[in-house]
């Protein structure tokens, strides 16, 4: 048997998480219910030979230098991996996974549940009821935009767009999906039709975007976009908030150019604009797309079975990084 490995991990995490990960390792958590500070982050990871973190942590040249030359594997607990380096831990022969599959229900649901959100004004009517404010009935309370027999379009033919998509079954849309390339699997599944972008943002009464943040997807919705979407369009985000200008959402939400949006995740996250909470149009939660009691302990399983595999000279199921010469 090899050595057993030093593990930190970023973040409390469910229970039974941590104790698959101590039946197999030496293991270090930050014990506090707060984002870890960078610096603490450096000095946590020195020696380590795998790290769990979260989307809130850069992992980097400088975290990887901080780890040590003993770090081989970085098990990223999230689907996406953006706040990873990938090249650098490729080129340092330190495997990178992540948690795909068991958010897809979790991250799909709350993309549908922003749009009834704001197709239908819930939140707003919430608050207005408990204020006290309903008087009685009224032809014109909080008249929202119907849902079936719509467009939808989504941007991001993946395993969240395509279940996002089939999740509209009973609502009778037309599904318009737009994607680098066409994905004749996605298709067949979703009844979806491939539509050039302009077209999808022409044609859409709502636009729901899973693309994964890469430098081709920064701002992939801005100025130009929202001019070519329907002044009754809804835009709903659960990717990654940099897909969005933030700057050119809230402008055309406030000139009418569209009509709402729903949003879990923000351009500067964990920083968020003040200037969204002042518009009525758009209903906003702070990144808990994957925020069910099943996902997250789902993700936190792959997490921990990545970390054990990688420790027994296996290939983690859910590498990322392909191309890594082991
Ligand atoms: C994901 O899984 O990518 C979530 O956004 C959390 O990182």
């Amino acid at each position: 048997m090899g050595k057993v490995w030093d593990v930190y991990v970023t973040r409390m995490l469910p229970e039974q998480v941590i104790d698959l990960l101590k039946m197999h390792c030496n293991v270090e958590l930050n014990p506090y219910d707060r984002i870890i500070a960078r610096g603490e982050l450096l000095e946590k990871v020195k020696g380590k030979n795998a790290i769990l973190p979260m989307v809130t942590e850069k992992i980097d040249a400088e975290v990887f230098d901080a780890a040590g030359s003993e770090c081989r594997i970085v098990a990223n607990y999230g689907v996406g991996y953006n706040n990873v380096d990938i090249g650098e831990a490729t080129k340092r022969g330190i495997m990178v996974t992540n948690t795909p599959d068991v958010l897809t229900n979790a991250t799909s649901e709350m993309a549908w549940a922003l749009l009834f959100a704001v197709a239908r004004k819930i939140v707003e009517g919430d608050k207005f009821t408990r204020a006290g404010k309903y008087k009685g009935w009224s032809p014109k309370l909080f008249v929202g935009t119907e849902i079936t027999g719509k467009t939808l379009g989504i941007i991001g033919a993946g395993r969240i767009g395509s279940a996002f998509a089939k999740k509209s079954i009973g609502f009778e849309m037309k599904i318009l999906y737009n994607a680098a390339h066409r994905n004749e699997a996605f298709e067949r599944e979703t009844g979806a039709i491939f539509a050039d972008r302009e077209t999808l943002l022409r044609e859409s009464d709502f636009i729901s975007l899973h693309v994964p943040l890469q430098e081709s997807t920064v701002h992939l919705i801005s100025t130009n976009e929202f001019k070519m979407m329907k002044n009754t369009a809804i835009l709903i985000n659960t990717a990654r908030g940099p897909v969005v200008d933030e700057n050119a959402l809230i402008e055309a939400l406030r000139t009418g150019e569209i009509a709402g949006a729903g949003l879990d995740v923000f351009e500067r996250e964990p920083e968020f604009n003040p200037e969204l909470s002042k518009l009525e149009n758009v209903v906003i939660v702070p990144h808990i797309g994957s925020a069910t009691s099943e996902a997250r302990l789902n993700m936190g399983m792959i997490a921990a079975e990545s970390i054990i595999a990688a420790m027994n000279g296996e290939i983690p199921k859910t590498l990322v990084n392909r191309d890594i010469k082991l």
